[in-house]
Formats: C-alpha cells, structure tokens, sequence
C-alpha cells in the first residue's frame, strides 16, 4: 500500500486501545535526544510502537520507540517518545500515520520538537526556538505526506498553511518563557530530507531563503496534523552551529550531547504551557 488509508488508521487506533484507556487531549512528538518529557509523565502507560500495526518504527539512535499515554500538569497526554524520519525509508504517507492516529483517539493539540542546526549566527547549541514558521522545501518538490487521495474525514484536498504554528500557543510559550526565564528563540524551521549533513554552501543558500533552524523531521508531521485542523506548537532544540564556513564537524553524537542539556529546559516550556491551557 502506497498511501495510508482510513481503515489503516483506525487498526493502529484500535491496537493502542488494548494497551490503555487514555483519551488524550494533547499529542507530542519528541525529536532527537529529547525523550525526557515522556519519562515524567504520570501513570504511563508505555506502548511498544513495533506492537502498533503499520507504525513507522524509528531505528536512530536516542529514538526510544514508544508512544507513552497519561497525564502531564493534569491533561491526558500521548507522547511520541522517538520519532521516524523519512531518509529511514519509510514513506512520507507513513510518516503522517501517527499524527492521524493521536488524532482519531482525540488529540486536538500538537506539541512537535527536534533537535536543530542554528543556521542564524545568534543561536547556540543548548538554546531553544520557538517555531513561528517553516519552510515546507520537500512538500515543494512533491515529497508531502498528503500525497494520494484525500483523507476527506481529516481535511481538504488543498489545506490552508497560513497559520502552520498557533498563534495563542505561541504566545502562551512566550509568557511561559519570559516568566521561568527560559530562553525562547524565535524562527523558521526547515526539514531536508537527511541523514547527511549540510554542506557550507547547502547552509549559505539555507541562509539566504531565510532559514534559521534546519532539522530533518517536524515539517511533515506538523502538515498532517494542519491537514486535519489540530493546533500545533513547535519547538526547535538547537543542538549545533551549523556549518557555514566549513571549519566544524557535526555528528550525531553532538546532537544527542546537547539533548542533555535542552530536555530539562523543554520540560519546564511545555510544563508551563500544559499548566496555562
Ligand atoms: N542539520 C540537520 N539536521 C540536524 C542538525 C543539522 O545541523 N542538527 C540536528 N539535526
């Protein structure tokens, strides 16, 4: 099957209600080196995603492979801890599944991280950007999860993307940010298709369109979950300069290394947000 159907969605649907009776309220993706948030949620409920029929199965490291179902600042949570990308293989239609899947159980609300590059020269690695916008470079060049027939249950065939990012959420983060003192970036995220790194000139040109955060992951999900109007709150974990002149290395090792630091960090944006909702 090329493109994920409705009949999909509800077996991943109907297998995660064997596992818990959560009706969740708010959905989260945790990106890379970032799974702390689903280890504090209370009376969890720890789904092994590979039990989940059609579920893309992430395979990276710091990647755990659960979907984590409880409470979080007294709201029903369903947290994504591990998330899979699009160069793993899977196809972009099944890389949407999840977002459907959090949304037929009831989740109205997304809250989407990863960890970044900071292509604006004012970010460093352990610092956090709110997402106002992103760049959707591969949907431009056909690579959407929205490709195939319309789910017309969820969407329309041709979704709005003026307001990708929520704006009342965003600025619920800003007062969460500016109160507990949390340092909150602001800009616009770009998903490439990955696992290489960029080089000095992909980052130079990335630079140029107005990119300040590049990642591999967050662009898709957030366009399912738009498709299907959930409001959505995105947050960058910056976890490495990026490249623009050549003179760094950036691994993976780094990325996870700065996910120590932006965890506890996130947690306490998210907390907050969670407790003002
Ligand atoms: N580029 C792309 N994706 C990333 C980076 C980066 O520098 N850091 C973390 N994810």
């Amino acid at each position: 099957m090329d493109f994920i159907t409705l009949e999909d969605i509800d077996t991943a649907t109907r297998a995660i209600g064997e596992y818990t009776s959560l009706q969740p309220e708010v959905g989260m993706i945790l990106g890379s080196g970032l799974g702390l948030v689903a280890e504090v949620v209370e009376g969890a409920d720890r789904i092994p995603v590979e039990d989940i029929p059609g579920w893309p199965i992430p395979t990276v490291e710091g990647h755990a492979g659960y979907l984590v179902c409880g409470n979080l600042e007294s709201h029903p949570v369903l947290v994504l801890q591990g998330r899979a990308h699009y160069y793993e293989g899977h196809s972009m239609s099944k890389i949407g599944l999840p977002i459907r899947v959090m949304q037929r159980m009831g989740v109205e609300i997304l809250v989407v991280t990863n960890a970044a590059g900071a292509v604006n020269p004012d970010f460093a690695p352990g610092e956090l950007m709110l997402i106002i916008d992103h760049i959707n470079l591969l949907g431009m060049a056909g690579l959407t999860p929205l490709r195939g027939p319309n789910l017309d249950t969820f969407g329309p065939r041709f979704p709005d993307m003026s307001q990708a990012y929520d704006r009342e959420l965003m600025n619920l983060a800003r007062e969460v940010a500016r109160e507990g003192e949390i340092p909150l970036h602001e800009g616009i995220y770009i998903c490439l298709g990955g696992p290489s790194f960029e080089t000095p000139a992909d980052l130079r040109f990335l630079k140029g369109i107005g990119v300040d955060a590049v990642g591999m992951s967050t662009v898709p999900e957030v366009t399912i979950a738009r498709h299907g109007g959930m409001r959505v709150l995105g947050v960058s974990g910056i976890s490495n300069k990026a490249n623009l002149d050549g003179q760094t290395i950036t691994s993976h090792e780094e990325v996870l290394a700065a996910g120590q630091v932006i965890a506890p960090m996130l947690l306490a944006l998210i907390r907050g947000v969670l407790r003002r909702l």
